[in-house]
Order: C-alpha cells, then sequence, then structure tokens
C-alpha cells in the first residue's frame, strides 16, 4: 500500500433547486435553530472551527468518500459529498475545515479558496450562486487529496508489530480530521456518513461504522447510521485480522497479535456493555469492537463508536488494564451520544465518562477496587496540579480557548479527575445513588444526539431535582456551580475513597518502610505482595515516587527485592518504575527508560519521562535527547511536538 485515494472537489454544488427543502435522509434532526443546545455565542461558539456551522449552528450532512489510487506515496485521494440543510440567513458562502496538507483538486464548477485559519488548520471557503433559502438542502461535492497532515498517519512496515506491511490509521480529536477530509470540524455539529474505501490487495479497511461489507476489487463500504461530530469518524487500512471476543464484538489486530488479543478479552467485554445498559440506557451503536493500534498510538483509547482503538499496551496478559475499555465504553454515552458543544466543555466529555467508567467498575469489580482506581487518578490530578500550580487556567472546568490556540495545546488531567469529582459532588447533593442513576439516564435520553455545555446539563439537573433546585445547591458558598466551572483550583469537593483503604493502607504502609533512613527489612519482608493487583502496585508506586528521592541505597534493594515491579512488563508499572529511576537517579537502571520510550508512544506514557528526564541531571538529559533522536519518526506528530518543547527544540509554528 503505497497511497489510498478517499475523495472531494472538484467543489461544485448540484443545483439546489433541484432540491425539496427537507432535513436530509438518516437524520432525525433538524438543524438546530440559533438558541438550541450548544448554539448561538457564549460558551457554545466554537472558535476551533472555521466552519460556517461553528457559530452556533447544528447541521446535518452527511459524507461519502472513495478511496483509489496507488500513484503516489502517502496520499488518500477522495471525494466528499456533503448535503445539509441551509438555516434561515445563509450567506451565499459555505465555510469548511481542512488543513494546508489537504488539497483540494483541480476543476472547480464553483469558486474555492483555501485559506489560513489557525496553525492547525485552514478555512475553505466556497461561494454560492446565491444565499440560500431556509432549509434549503445543499449538496456540495468536493475532491480532494490529503497527505501527511497530522490527523493521517501513515506507518512504514517497521512501525507496526508485525514489521512486514505498511499501515495508516486517522485519529479525529481534538482537531485533526480536518487534514482527513474537508468537514465541519466542531463537535457541535453531527451528521451521519458513509464511505466507500478502496485499498490495495492484501490489506483491509475498517471504520468507526455501524455497518460495513466488502466488495469486489478490495472495495470496502462503510455506513454510521447515527449523527456524530467529525472528530468520531476514524478509518484504519493495515493487514489486521479479527476475532469474536462476544455476541456483539470483536477484537482487530495485526495478525501477530490476535491471539493475545482475543485471551486478553474473550467473554468480558459484554458484562460491561450489559451493566452500561443497565445503568445509562439502550447501547445504540450496534457493535462495540477493540481495534489494537500499532505501538505508537497516542492514546491509550480512542472511543471511536464501533470500534474503540487501543494502545497494544493493553496486552497486559491479566486483564489488568481493562478500565481503558470499561472508560471508552462509558463514551458511548457520554461524549459519542451526549457530546461537548466545544473543547472548551471537554470536561463534559470526559468528566462524565470518568464517572460512568468507575459506576461499571463498582458493579463489576466492586466498590474497594473501584476506589483504588480513583485514587490513582487523584494523584494524577495532584501531580499535574502541583506541575502546573492550582491557579493555571487551564485547570478549571470550563476552559477559556482563545482563537488560534490548538484545543490539544490543553488537554491535561483536570476535565478527567476533576470533572469526576464535580459528577460526583452532583451525585453528593441527591444523596441517593440510584437516584442519580436515573438522572443519568434521563440526562442521556434528553441529550442524545445532541451537543450542548455545562449550562444545559446543569440546567436539567436542576430541572430533574426541583428541591434541590430550590435549596439553591447551585450557591452554597464555596461549592457554588459557577466555581466549579470557572474558577482553577483543586476541586472544593472529593468523593470518599475510603472503601478503597483495606487495599491502599497495606501499600501505604509499604511505602513508608521503603522510605525509612535505615530499613527495617524485617518489616519488609514480612510484607507478601506476590498477591497484589496490579493497581494496588501501581499506588504503591505512586507513594514511593512521592516519597523519592528514598535515602542512598534504598531504591536499588527495592529493585532487588521486587522483581514484579522493576522487571515489570505492564505499562502502568513501567512508567511509573521509570519515573521513580528518575527521580531517584538510579543510573544502572536508566537503559529501561529508553527501553519503554522506544517500545511505545503513548503521551501520557512519553511526555512525563521526557518532563523527568529534562528535569534532572546532565545524564538524563543526555538520555532524553539520545532517546527522542532515535525515536521521533516513530511518534504521533503531536506527541513528537510535544516533548520537542519540553526539549527546547521547539520549531516555529507550521
Ligand atoms: N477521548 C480520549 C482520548 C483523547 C482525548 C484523544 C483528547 C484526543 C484528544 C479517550 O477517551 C481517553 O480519555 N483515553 C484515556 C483513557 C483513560 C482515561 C482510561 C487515555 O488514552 O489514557
Ligand atoms: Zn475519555
Amino acid at each position: 500500500m503505497d497511497a489510498l485515494t478517499l475523495g472531494i472537489p472538484r467543489g461544485y454544488l448540484t443545483d439546489p433547486s433541484l432540491y425539496p427543502s427537507s432535513t436530509p435522509p438518516g437524520c432525525p434532526h433538524d438543524p438546530s435553530p440559533p438558541g438550541g443546545p450548544g448554539a448561538g455565542h457564549g460558551p457554545g461558539a466554537d472558535v476551533a472551527s472555521a466552519s460556517s456551522a461553528a457559530r452556533g449552528r447544528c447541521g446535518t450532512c452527511t459524507w461519502s468518500c472513495a478511496s483509489p489510487s496507488r500513484r503516489r506515496a502517502r496520499r488518500l485521494r477522495g471525494r466528499a459529498r456533503w448535503s445539509c440543510a441551509a438555516r434561515a440567513g445563509a450567506a451565499a458562502e459555505l465555510r469548511l475545515d481542512a488543513h494546508p496538507s489537504l488539497a483540494v483538486t483541480a476543476g472547480q464548477e464553483l469558486p474555492v479558496e483555501s485559506r489560513p485559519f489557525a496553525s492547525y488548520g485552514s478555512a475553505l471557503h466556497i461561494a454560492l450562486p446565491q444565499p440560500p433559502r431556509a432549509g434549503q438542502l445543499l449538496t456540495l461535492l468536493i475532491d480532494y487529496e490529503a497527505g501527511e497532515g497530522p490527523g493521517v498517519c501513515w506507518l512504514s512496515p517497521e512501525q507496526t508489530a508485525g514489521k512486514q506491511k505498511p499501515y495508516m490509521y486517522t485519529q479525529g480529536q481534538a482537531v485533526l480530521n480536518r487534514s482527513f477530509f474537508p468537514c465541519f470540524d466542531t463537535p457541535s455539529v453531527k451528521f451521519t456518513y458513509s464511505a466507500t474505501v478502496k485499498v490495495p490487495e492484501g490489506f483491509t479497511a475498517v471504520m468507526s461504522a455501524t455497518s460495513w461489507e466488502k466488495q469486489k476489487d478490495n472495495t470496502f463500504v462503510f455506513k454510521m447510521s447515527q449523527p456524530i461530530p467529525s472528530y468520531l469518524i476514524a478509518l484504519v487500512v493495515g493487514d489486521i485480522v479479527s476475532a469474536d471476543v462476544g455476541p456483539r464484538s470483536r477484537v482487530w489486530a495485526e495478525p501477530c497479535l490476535i491471539e493475545a488479543a482475543k485471551k486478553e478479552y474473550d467473554g468480558v467485554i459484554e458484562e460491561f456493555l450489559v451493566v452500561g445498559e443497565k445503568l445509562f440506557g439502550p447501547y445504540v451503536w450496534g457493535r462495540y469492537d477493540i481495534l489494537f493500534m500499532p505501538p505508537s498510538f497516542p492514546f491509550g483509547g480512542m472511543e471511536n463508536p464501533c470500534l474503540t482503538f487501543v494502545t497494544p499496551c493493553l496486552l497486559a496478559g491479566d486483564r489488568s488494564l481493562v478500565d481503558v475499555i470499561i472508560h471508552e465504553i462509558s463514551h458511548s454515552w457520554f461524549g459519542n451520544l451526549v457530546t461537548n458543544a466545544t473543547w472548551g466543555e471537554f470536561w463534559l466529555n470526559e468528566g462524565f465518562t470518568m464517572y460512568a467508567q468507575r459506576r461499571i467498575t463498582t458493579e463489576v469489580y466492586g466498590l474497594p477496587y473501584t476506589c483504588l482506581e480513583a485514587a490513582t487518578g487523584r494523584a494524577l490530578l495532584r501531580q499535574h496540579m502541583d506541575a502546573t500550580g492550582e491557579d493555571h487556567p487551564l485547570n478549571k472546568l470550563r476552559v477559556v480557548i482563545e482563537p488560534g490556540i490548538n484545543p490539544d495545546d490543553t488537554y491535561n488531567e483536570t476535565p478527567y479527575e476533576k470533572g469526576y469529582c464535580f459528577v460526583s459532588y452532583l451525585a453528593h447533593l441527591v444523596g441517593n445513588q440510584s437516584k442519580f442513576d436515573a438522572f443519568l439516564q434521563a440526562y442521556v435520553n434528553r441529550f442524545k444526539f445532541q451537543s450542548i455545555t455545562a449550562d444545559d446539563t446543569l440546567g436539567f439537573f436542576l430541572e430533574y431535582f426541583p428541591e434541590l433546585k430550590e435549596k439553591g445547591v447551585d450557591s452554597i458558598p464555596g461549592f457554588e456551580f459557577d466555581r466549579w466551572l470557572n474558577t482553577p483550583g483543586w476541586p472544593p469537593y472529593l468523593p470518599d475513597l475510603s472503601p478503597g483503604q483495606q487495599l491502599m493502607r497495606p501499600a501505604d504502609e509499604l511505602a513508608e518502610l521503603w522510605a525509612a533512613d535505615s530499613l527495617n527489612m524485617e518489616a519488609i519482608e514480612a510484607v507478601d505482595i506476590t498477591g497484589w493487583r496490579t493497581y494496588q502496585l501501581v499506588y504503591f508506586l505512586d507513594q514511593v515516587l512521592q516519597k523519592s528521592p528514598l535515602p542512598e541505597g534504598n531504591l536499588k534493594r527495592l529493585s532487588k527485592m521486587y522483581p514484579k515491579i522493576s522487571k515489570a512488563q505492564n505499562a502502568e508499572l513501567r512508567l511509573r518504575w521509570c519515573q521513580i529511576i528518575l527521580k531517584n537517579n538510579l543510573e544502572a537502571e536508566y537503559s529501561k527508560v529508553k527501553d519503554f520510550l522506544h517500545s511505545q508512544g503513548k503521551q501520557k506514557y512519553t511526555l512525563p519521562l521526557y518532563r523527568a528526564m529534562w528535569g534532572g541531571s546532565e545524564a538524563t538529559r543526555a538520555l532524553a535527547m539520545e532517546t527522542f533522536s532515535a525515536t521521533a519518526p516513530q511518534l504521533h506528530v503531536n506527541v513528537q511536538n510535544y516533548v520537542k518543547k519540553i526539549l527546547g527544540l521547539a520549531a516555529a509554528e507550521a
């Protein structure tokens, strides 16, 4: 596979007068009138999109693309066909999000002009012959070629697990899909899509779609029958195969990983889906499949509907990292059904998902284990706030994203863990778990297939619990909803994690013993960690890290005593062990840091380690430079750029 072709314009508009004035088929929604959910200026306006739809309009569009051509390496040629109903007062110009790496090919019948918009994208201005009537259906065809933009990742055979064939994948969230195809690249717009993808012999294409079919000539046809935002469209082309792991689930992976993938999750996914449905309402996406990505995939998981993408680091052999799967499943309701209208409201996606994830985990694995996992999350939030300062503007739930700022650059732990605390606080106000569960289900039902802001969420909460509204729970001093949203800092309310004490206490005590000036080996040897769960070890290591550097010599002994930790293959353990190595200047084990960074490219593992190396000694700085120069080509371009920034190598913005 040298190149792929997907398509857009010859930007031309099929004669609007040929179409009835109606909503396009397949979309349950009218275009939202101005003032509807996610609409208007203020928190609903998406400054990260140049598209016409960004000013509070909720269009409905379908997209189709075909992909041929081996003519040029690493190019994807396509044709996008957008159908959308015009709103009252629409101008005689349509704007789509695009990217300098994306070329609209020649021969337009309508004037199409690409104009600069931001460092992360450009604006495609398409002149219409006249202003459309309200409700008029416009169909726009755009032939285009996408190249090596940030949303389209082309991997050489060496960058795959099997090392035999090239691989390509797309990653849309947050604002990367505008380099994949011209689109309304804003989470405030939802649309259905269908796609036709032709790939070379020996390759398989998969997408985030409710149905797919392989036709002749290695052509795959996909259809997403539910409206979704642009960031959830995803495509992979590679040497991949699948295996069933449940009645509506299969795993996808390169052939050399498929056995391990099947073993990791065979028979466990369905239970999470069933519990999710019981708690939050119907699962509307049909299938729930999981695709194991090449090692450089920058995230633990990405909730592409019907087909979650995950890092191969999850193949721990013992299901210990299944929380990532439960997290991505939870996005099926929070994020994929009810979506943040702008990236400034990202906590609505991630905070509610963390809460949902922990509700499912509680049902399946019990409260103590869930609290233990939540405690490791809280430790991440603590580390983040310590590193940035609590008052940092990104430590608000509602982030003010100024025009020109790349929403991906605002990514941090706050929307996840402070978001989790706020949702837990709402549950605490209600005071009854089943009542709060019922609220969550009603919330999903009320806002499904829509894009909303926190005002919609909190307005609905107060409407659903009028007695709380009456009591004025939104303005309790110190806990005002407005403070939660708009004041940076540590969450004013923390959920009680004490049910996890039975698992955390032994780890706390052991960390204490290892931090002592003179080691009490008798007490240490009396603690048997062989039966500890992965997250107990993670929690223990977080405590050790917090107490580091340990007194001289302690860490060497710890390393020797617990090969289960110091020689771990589990990525969460490896990350913590590497952080501890660096904070203690344990030079003898620096090669482990290097090996870990060579083995995978997840952003949340990569950046903390480079930060630690750069903040350390001359030796660790040299290690950072050496490791980065060897691994940079394998890293996702965003991760590459963040590492460059840490190492002071940042190039001027493209
Ligand atoms: N949607 C996110 C990943 C993401 C966020 C991609 C922002 C691009 C921009 C995904 O659901 C996620 O949160 N993944 C976590 C999983 C964890 C919280 C269990 C990850 O990758 O670590
Ligand atoms: Zn998430």
